[in-house]
């Protein structure tokens, strides 16, 4: 995945003031898909605040990311610990006054037969991504109600979460995505009349290293996954960005409460009960469709 690619596309799409001065805190920021959403926030013209466990990924990216311009702050943050999460809105609000947005993008993920996990690594992402999420929820929500400032979050989760399906192999990642798409539902309704606004971006395939080197350790078992996606292709940082910008924008605010899967048709390829006949090739048709109409 390229971040070139996403700066020299797509962005015209949108107008460039589309997210003048909104403030924007993406936990996980500074790698992967939450590096790429960060950088068409800031073509659009958003200050970014970004935070992780490792402050040096964190300063390179700042620093990259500021290169053309541009406000990006960052802090250490181990989302599992609600002490931590609150430091960093404190530190946000000292450095910015406010903030507007906020994406839930921090996340933990391995694959492993769910027999072989020990306690210790179910809670490993558990934490992370549900714990983690409803924390940094919790704290700027009450900040929020208490200022009366409106905003928007967007959690991310995954197409299995989505689906509703789950997923074997990856269960306290199924388990802790589907939690977070459930306090996205839940609190559309409950915050809605404080003007906080609750969407989701459910991914299917985006090659980024973090995630790759979890999930994807094999070229064979990236085979299988590819093979699984209709449109037949992983998809591109620019495209997710692209949704990313849309939904927490003032033009998306009558979205609440809603997740969009963007994963290339990948969950509906299990659901259809003929769709593995798309292996088929036209002799194979030609044939079937004869042995049809014999009888
Ligand atoms: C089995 C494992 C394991 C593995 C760790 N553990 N990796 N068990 N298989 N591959 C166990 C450890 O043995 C330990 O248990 C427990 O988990 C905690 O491990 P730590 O290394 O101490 O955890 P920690 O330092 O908190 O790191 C968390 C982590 C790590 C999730 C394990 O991978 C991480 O930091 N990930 C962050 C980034 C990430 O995962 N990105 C991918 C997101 S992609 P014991 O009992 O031995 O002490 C994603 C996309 C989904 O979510 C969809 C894609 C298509
Ligand atoms: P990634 O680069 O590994 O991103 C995960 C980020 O979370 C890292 O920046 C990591 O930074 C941060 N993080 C992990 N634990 C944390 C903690 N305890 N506190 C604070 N930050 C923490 O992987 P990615 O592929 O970009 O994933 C981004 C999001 O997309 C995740 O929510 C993931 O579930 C979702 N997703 C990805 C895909 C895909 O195909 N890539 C598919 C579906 C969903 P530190 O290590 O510095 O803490």
């Amino acid at each position: 995945m390229d971040l070139n690619e996403l700066r020299e596309s797509g962005h015209q799409m949108f107008r460039r003031d589309l997210l003048q001065n909104k403030v924007i805190v993406i936990t996980g920021g500074g790698t992967g898909l939450g590096r790429a959403v960060g950088e068409r926030y800031l073509q659009l013209g958003a200050k970014l605040a970004i935070a992780s466990r490792r402050e040096e990924v964190l300063q390179t990216a700042a620093q990259e990311m500021t290169k053309d311009g541009g406000e990006v702050f960052y802090k250490t943050c181990d989302v599992r610990d609600p002490i931590q999460v609150a430091e960093l809105f404190d530190a946000i609000y000292a450095h910015y006054g406010k903030v507007d947005i906020l994406v839930n993008n921090a996340a933990g993920n391995f694959i492993s037969p769910t027999e072989r996990l020990s306690v210790r690594a179910v809670d490993a992402i558990l934490n992370i991504v549900l714990h983690g999420t409803f924390y940094a929820t919790l704290e700027l929500g009450k900040r929020w109600i208490d200022q009366k400032q409106s905003g928007t979050m967007l959690n991310i989760v995954t197409n299995y979460a989505s689906s509703g399906a789950g997923s074997g192999f990856v269960v306290p990642s199924a388990v802790a995505k589907a939690g977070v798409l459930s306090l996205t539902r839940s609190l559309a309704v409950e915050w809605a009349k404080y003007g906080i606004r609750q969407v989701a971006i459910a991914p299917g395939m985006f090659p980024t290293e973090g995630a790759w080197s979890r999930l994807v350790p094999s070229a064979q078992i990236g085979e299988r996954l590819m093979n699984r996606v209709p449109l037949h292709r992983t998809g591109t940082m620019s495209e997710l960005a692209n949704l990313a910008a849309f939904l927490v924008s003032d033009e998306a605010g009558y979205i609440n409460g809603e997740v969009v899967t963007i994963d290339g048709g990948e969950w509906l390829q299990g659901a259809g009960e003929f769709n593995e006949l798309s292996t088929l090739n036209p002799e194979d048709w030609d044939q079937l469709s004869a042995m049809m109409r014999k009888k």
